[in-house]
């Protein structure tokens, strides 16, 4: 009896306060139930407030609040944001979701010009700043170039999306030499170079998010995909690393790994057969995984995080990773 007397106690205090909105129908029930549906009442309340709170400061806050000089709060541009192949597909969806958050977006494509034109002016329709950069993320001098435009432009870096990407597709014994270069360089030395040279921004800033484009097929591998895969284990492995390192200078670095996702890049496979694979039985959109990179990148919940890859696959790798 003495710990049921116990918990009770704090009736009298609740009651009054919250009495006025606990229907009829509780207090009919025993003083057990009574007082454990006000502290759910009240639980509920204190969720939804939160809520309320983590919606209102969706817009870029995690990097852009304010930093106290010697004497005032002096407000921070919006972030900056680098996004690797941003003139279709997933990237490009990046690019869009970034923007309306209001983030001034860098569109970086190698040959799709008028499409990542296309992406700048959509920006700006939303009201965001941005601007393209043509440059092959698989050279070295081309992405030094990259960057260097960024940064005579904004003089800062906030947020990376190494999201250039390529599949040469080949089973082992017929795929050539160049086949496997090409898409290693691509996927998983681009990600490298892009991470050496924005990450001397993040460093001195002390701040900033690094989100790499991987695959569940580098996590499980595929059939035909040598290649990519070992890109993409590549740069979960890079991910993993580059996490440790800086983490202490407050640079979170993190993998995303669709799955099938609806591209030009699986717009030749066979959807129907991709269908029966995937457990939700669909293909993922290219906003689905623009959603994802937007919370890693932006959210203030997401500031405890890093060094993960998260898969997005419509459950494809339950229980292989
Ligand atoms: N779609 C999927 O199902 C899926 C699944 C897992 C992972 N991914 C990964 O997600 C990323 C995006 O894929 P996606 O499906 O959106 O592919 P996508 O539609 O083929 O788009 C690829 C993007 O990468 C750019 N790109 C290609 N070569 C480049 C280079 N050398 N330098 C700079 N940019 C280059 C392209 O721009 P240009 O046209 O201008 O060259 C284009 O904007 C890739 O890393 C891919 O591996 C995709």
């Amino acid at each position: 009896m003495k710990p049921f007397f116990c918990f009770v106690a704090p009736v009298p205090k609740v009651v009054p306060t919250r009495a006025s909105w606990v229907s009829r129908d509780l207090l009919k029930g025993s003083k057990y139930f009574y007082v454990e549906r006000v502290f759910y009442f009240g639980a509920l309340t204190r969720q939804r407030l939160q809520l309320q709170r983590t919606s209102s400061i969706w817009n870029c806050s995690a990097l852009s609040e304010t930093e106290t000089s010697s004497s005032s709060k002096v407000p921070l541009a919006q972030p900056v944001v680098v996004v690797t192949g941003a003139s279709k597909g997933i990237g490009r969806a990046i690019a869009l979701e970034f923007a309306k958050a209001g983030c001034k977006v860098v569109v970086n494509y190698s040959r799709s010009v008028s499409a990542a034109e296309q992406v700048v002016s959509e920006i700006k329709e939303a009201g965001a700043e941005s601007f393209s950069i043509k440059a092959d993320v698989s050279s070295a001098s081309e992405v030094e170039s990259l960057f260097q435009q960024v940064s005579e432009r904004y003089n800062r870096i906030d947020i990376l999306i190494n999201n250039a990407g390529i599949t040469q597709d080949g089973l082992l014994l017929r795929m050539s030499l160049e086949q496997w270069k090409k898409v290693i360089d691509l996927n998983l030395t681009g990600t490298f170079l892009c991470c050496q040279h924005a990450s001397k921004y993040m460093l001195k800033q002390r701040k900033g998010r690094i989100i790499n484009m991987a695959s569940i097929v580098g996590e499980i591998g595929n059939a035909g995909q040598v290649n990519y895969a070992a890109s993409k284990a590549g740069v979960i492995g890079l991910t993993r690393s580059l996490a440790k390192e800086f983490a202490p200078r407050g640079v979170l670095v993190n993998a995303i790994a669709p799955g099938f996702i609806v591209s030009d890049m699986t717009k030749e496979l066979d959807q129907d057969k991709i269908k029966q694979i995937v457990p939700l039985g669909r293909l993922g959109t290219v906003e689905e995984v623009a959603g994802l990179v937007a919370f890693l990148a932006l959210h203030p919940s997401a500031a405890y995080i890093t060094g993960h890859v998260f898969n997005i696959d419509g459950g494809m790798a339950i229980g292989s990773s």
